[in-house]
């Protein structure tokens, strides 16, 4: 098999990594690639938000499968035109993407299907309107932008100023671009925030291990929101009650309402939830693995990648074939020095030489690239360090360990990740 997997961070890194592993795999390539994914794969310089450069791209190297990592390709309907000329894809079509790409179009889906979710104050296109809408919500409020806003179009309100500000800078100034003209009110919910992620061919569906992404860039849960510092997943993140009632009222209720909408769903769906005391509701959803999410679930992946995406491209997975290692795994992000705000790169990357694979460390790369036969920074999160092991005390002493022998100009880390991993008391458990 030939892959084309499309993206250029650490998830895709990730996926590169376990798809080499399969002996059916002959050549990867990946648009664009990164430092580290270059080492593994063969880089194309070709936009990840590029459809028709990647049409152009596949036209000439003919891939067996493409595997689409971020939501930007099939936001703009990749998957769809890859279907018109019978090219296999992994990821969903332009209308079911809808999920991830308008917040107001996957509420209503939830409402409509009677899904738990935070409740609705209401949708607004004119920012008249959502101030007055301020006079009647209960607080603190989240307000969401209902477009793509590269992880800034969500704000948790405490007060009106905080949430007239955010209406401000989305729908008059215009500062998150043509994603934040509409938004969306809704209740706060409280609770541990769980990533569930599945991979479906329309009819079948299997889980991935359940994921905690570590989204706020300090210790602690402080600090500005990022696209995730690190992640973990392990045999007890989620009870297993409490598993059985996110698939009964929540994965299965998404899949038949797809299906009964008529939006056929194939590829990876990302339920991102709230435990609340009240039971998992549904926060977002995403139409593709999460970032670092990605890392932490194909180090514990016990199955054939290239063989189960294969299956869902072609509709005909057999969700028995996923089987998952024992224990836990753990992600651990290195950020550039001011990541999430403004940072340098070019910042040369040492240390990754001496740390021994042997012990199932992995290191995957997300903002790296080769300078004169260097690594150096080139993004916020630069390498996310990796690994599954029989518990999460060692995962986390692994990839730690790692860490240290990494360096940087400004690297930093959350110290912190998976530290809160007590067992989930919520409702359903
Ligand atoms: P989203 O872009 O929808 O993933 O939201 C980003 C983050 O905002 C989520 O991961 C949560 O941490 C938070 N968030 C979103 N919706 C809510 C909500 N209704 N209540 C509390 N936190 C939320
Ligand atoms: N880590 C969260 C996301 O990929 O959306």
């Amino acid at each position: 098999m030939k892959i084309l997997v499309i993206g250029g961070g650490g998830r895709e890194h990730a996926l590169v990594w376990k798809l080499k592993q399969s002996a059916r795999v002959e050549k990867i390539w990946c648009a664009p690639g990164n430092g580290g994914i270059a080492q593994d794969a063969e880089s194309v310089g070709v936009d990840a938000g590029n459809v028709r450069a990647l049409i152009e791209l596949a036209e000439k190297i003919a891939p067996d499968l493409t595997v689409v990592g971020p939501e930007l390709p099939l936001v703009n309907g990749i998957s769809d035109a890859f279907a018109e000329r019978n090219w296999a894809i992994v990821g969903p079509r332009e209308n079911a993407a809808r999920l991830e790409g308008s917040k107001i179009f996957s509420k209503e889906f939830l409402l409509r299907h009677n899904i738990p979710t935070a409740k609705m104050y209401g949708a607004y296109d004119s920012s008249p309107d959502a101030y007055a809408a301020l006079e009647k919500v209960d607080w603190p409020l989240v307000i969401k932008a209902d477009g793509l806003c590269a992880g800034k179009g969500v704000v948790l309100a405490a007060e009106a100023e905080t949430a007239q500000q955010f209406l401000k800078s989305a729908m008059e100034s215009n500062e998150l671009g043509s994603g934040g003209r509409r938004v969306l009110l809704e209740e706060t919910l409280e609770g541990e925030e769980l990533s569930f992620i599945i991979l479906t061919d329309g009819e079948r569906y299997a889980p991935m291990v359940p994921t905690r992404d570590h989204k706020r860039v300090f210790d602690g849960n402080r600090g500005p929101n990022t696209g995730g510092m690190g992640a973990y997943s392990s045999d007890d993140l989620l009870p297993a009650a409490l598993g059985r009632t996110v698939i009964s009222t929540i994965v299965e209720p998404t899949l038949r309402g797809l299906a009964s909408d008529g939006i056929p769903y194939q590829g990876f769906l990302y339920v991102g939830l709230m435990l609340t005391k009240d039971g998992p509701k549904v926060l977002e959803f995403n139409c593709r693995l999460g970032d670092p999410e990605a890392q932490a679930i194909v180090a514990r992946m016990d199955f054939d990648l290239a063989e189960i995406l294969e299956d869902v491209a072609a509709g005909r997975l057999r969700p028995e074939k996923l089987r998952w290692k024992k224990g836990a795994s753990v992600c651990v992000v290195l950020a550039s020095g001011g990541y999430p705000g403004k940072f340098e790169t070019g910042k040369k990357i040492e240390g990754l030489t001496s740390i021994n694979r042997n012990t199932g460390v992995e290191i995957f790369q997300a903002g790296t690239r080769l300078e004169e036969g260097s690594l150096v920074s080139s993004g916020g999160r630069v390498l996310g360090v990796t690994a599954a092991a029989d518990s999460l005390e060692t995962a986390l002493a692994l990839v730690y360990q790692a860490a240290a022998k990494i360096h940087f100009d400004g690297i930093h880390y959350r110290k912190d990740i998976a530290a809160h991993s007590g067992r989930v008391k919520a409702a359903g458990d």
